[in-house]
């Protein structure tokens, strides 16, 4: 029998215009597993996070991918899973990517690497599936494998770019205590959207690529708009307006829902402006009497790994 222990760092899907199409790794936080697998059938995943998840295997995330690795490996195996430390579902942060990702990655390292990482983003896809309400989306498992910031071009084929990560950008992450379920946050989603914004959000979608490449992290700023997902969900976020308009006057480039939500981003300039940012949004729900946990972090061009 062979054993794994690897990690898969958190992500922060949309940034603020891509919906579904943009992401970024953040290693501040993310899931630990080991894994063994043997010749035989069967998997078992045992919960060791002290973090309330679906008891039986049919509802973890991990198994779609995990079903779906298997499949097209086409050799039967015995996997055994423990999870160690997890990101809390429903945070927005991609805790269900992380999951997916760690299964498939430490999968692929003990089966002694038979796919491609594109390959195991789109097993990874499968868990994604599980907790939208059937759509498969890319942008957090993408960086969580892959790490840094991540293009998902396209879906029909997969085409995933990987793009440079400016100096000097940091973010502020704040999981505020409240439940915003992705599938919850796709239902409130419109079916149809005006040209005039679907015009603003592709210059936005195009502003953004263009300043991680330039390495303008003002561009990659004011590009962080979003007129399509936002306006549907920033009601699940209480006070989101107000805590805007004061990070934004600290000094952070921008501000946005992180994925689907309840998780708020911020993007500054240094490091000292995204320590400051992280206190504001702390207190911020301090005073509506919600817990929070704050990360500062720099986008990491790490994905997951071998620990
Ligand atoms: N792009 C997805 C959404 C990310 O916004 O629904 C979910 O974490």
């Amino acid at each position: 029998m062979k054993t794994i222990r690897v990690f898969a760092p958190a992500s922060i899907a949309n940034m603020g215009c891509g919906f579904d199409v943009m992401g970024m790794a953040m290693d501040a936080t993310g899931d630990v597993i080991s894994m063994s697998v043997e010749d035989g059938l069967g998997l078992s995943i045992e919960n060791r996070s002290g973090i309330d998840l679906p008891v039986n295997v049919e509802q973890n995330v991990m198994t779609p991918a995990i079903m779906a690795f298997l499949a097209e490996y086409g050799k039967p195996q015995k996997v055994s899973v423990v999870i160690e430390s997890k990101i809390n579902p429903g945070s927005g942060i991609g805790s269900s990517a992380a999951s997916s990702v760690a299964a498939v990655f430490a999968l692929n390292e003990l089966l002694d690497r038979p796919f491609s990482k594109e390959k195991l983003v789109e097993f990874a896809m499968e868990g994604e599936k599980l907790i939208s309400g059937g759509v498969a989306h890319a942008d957090n498992v993408a960086p969580s494998l892959l790490g840094g910031v991540v293009l998902i071009r396209g879906y029909r084929p997969l085409d995933i770019v990987k793009l440079p990560v400016p100096e000097g950008f940091h973010c502020s992450v704040v999981h505020p205590d409240i439940m915003v379920s992705t599938k919850m946050a796709r239902e409130v989603m419109p079916k149809e959207i005006p040209v005039r914004d679907a015009v603003r959000q592709w210059g936005n979608v195009g502003g953004l690529v263009a300043g991680l490449t330039l390495g303008d992290v003002d561009l990659v700023g004011r590009s962080m708009v979003d007129v399509v997902a936002e306006p549907c969900r920033r009601g699940f976020i209480p006070g989101f307006e107000i805590l805007r308009e004061k990070v934004l006057k600290a000094g952070a480039l921008a501000m946005n829902i992180s994925g689907s939500g309840p998780s708020v981003f911020a993007v500054s300039k240094d490091e000292r402006t995204a320590a400051d940012v992280c206190e504001i949004m702390k207190e911020h729900f301090a005073f509506l009497d919600i817990d929070s946990k704050v990360y500062a972090a720099s986008v990491s061009n790490n994905g997951a790994r071998v620990l």
